[in-house]
């Protein structure tokens, strides 16, 4: 397998503020990779300098191509879809409407619709709830919007950030469950931001640590798992 996406020494600033002073990490096609990282590490940043939401510099490659300097309208064209942070659904259109958001790049009727019908089976919820406006629905039915809007694009990459956000957790449970078989049933490569360490374990065979704008430590899921300082401050024990 070669690497889908990867950042080789990624840095970031919001005007002249830098954020970001050397993040790197690799994603394979078919593989998921998580982010983990304490409050104000750098995790969203690295979603936006992928995405071409932020000044970037170091090297930032998508199947060969860089990222660097290209606008997030031409990120999310080349197949890469951004499920943000507070999820960022329109709270005015309904969730088909907002289904129908993430599909806005794609011509064929017949597949777009196809596209609706398996985001509702993958996520039921939302079924129940097709012509209610996005703003009435709860957190957790907010959440499972949001990542179905993402995978409308059909992308090859989807970048999750803390999608277990305020939810309940058996609500954030539910959410990583539909994700993980999105996951099991498509070829959808994911690189997930998560300050719950363990949900993202379920998803994710190999994580990176950010601390303060760095990459200190990446490996695969057993071996940081197995690690003290990494049970500590993710894992809670
Ligand atoms: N729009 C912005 N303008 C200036 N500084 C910002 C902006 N957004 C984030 N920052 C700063 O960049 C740093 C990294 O923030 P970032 O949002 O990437 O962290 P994070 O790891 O996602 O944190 P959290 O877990 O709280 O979401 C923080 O110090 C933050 O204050
Ligand atoms: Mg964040």
């Amino acid at each position: 397998m070669s690497a889908l996406l990867e950042l080789d020494d990624v840095t970031a600033s919001y005007g002249h503020v830098q954020v970001l002073y050397g993040v790197s990490l690799a994603v394979e096609d078919g593989g998921a990779v998580g982010i983990l990282g304490a409050n104000g590490a750098g995790k969203t940043t690295t979603l936006r300098a992928i995405s071409g939401m932020v000044r970037t510099g170091g090297s930032i490659t998508f199947d060969g191509m860089s990222l660097v300097g290209l606008r997030p309208d031409q990120v999310a064209r080349l197949g890469i879809a951004h499920v943000p942070e507070g999820r960022g659904t329109l709270g005015h259109l309904t969730v088909k409407e907002n289904l129908l958001v993430g599909a806005y790049q794609r011509k064929n009727r017949a597949e777009i619709a196809q596209d609706v019908e398996r985001c509702l089976d993958l996520f039921p919820n939302l079924a129940d709830r097709i012509s209610a406006s996005a703003a009435s629905l709860s957190g957790g039915e907010q959440q499972m919007l949001a990542v179905a809007r993402g995978i409308m694009a059909r992308p090859r990459l989807l970048l999750l950030d803390e999608a277990s956000l305020g939810l309940a957790p058996s609500t954030a449970a539910n959410v990583y469950g539909a994700i993980g078989r999105l996951r099991r049933e498509s070829s959808l490569s994911m690189l997930v931001v998560e300050q719950n360490a363990a949900l993202a374990f379920t998803l994710v065979e190999s994580a990176t640590v950010l601390e303060t704008g760095r990459s200190v430590l990446s490996g695969p899921k057993e071996e940081l798992m197995g690690k003290d300082e990494i049970r500590r401050a993710y894992l809670g024990s």
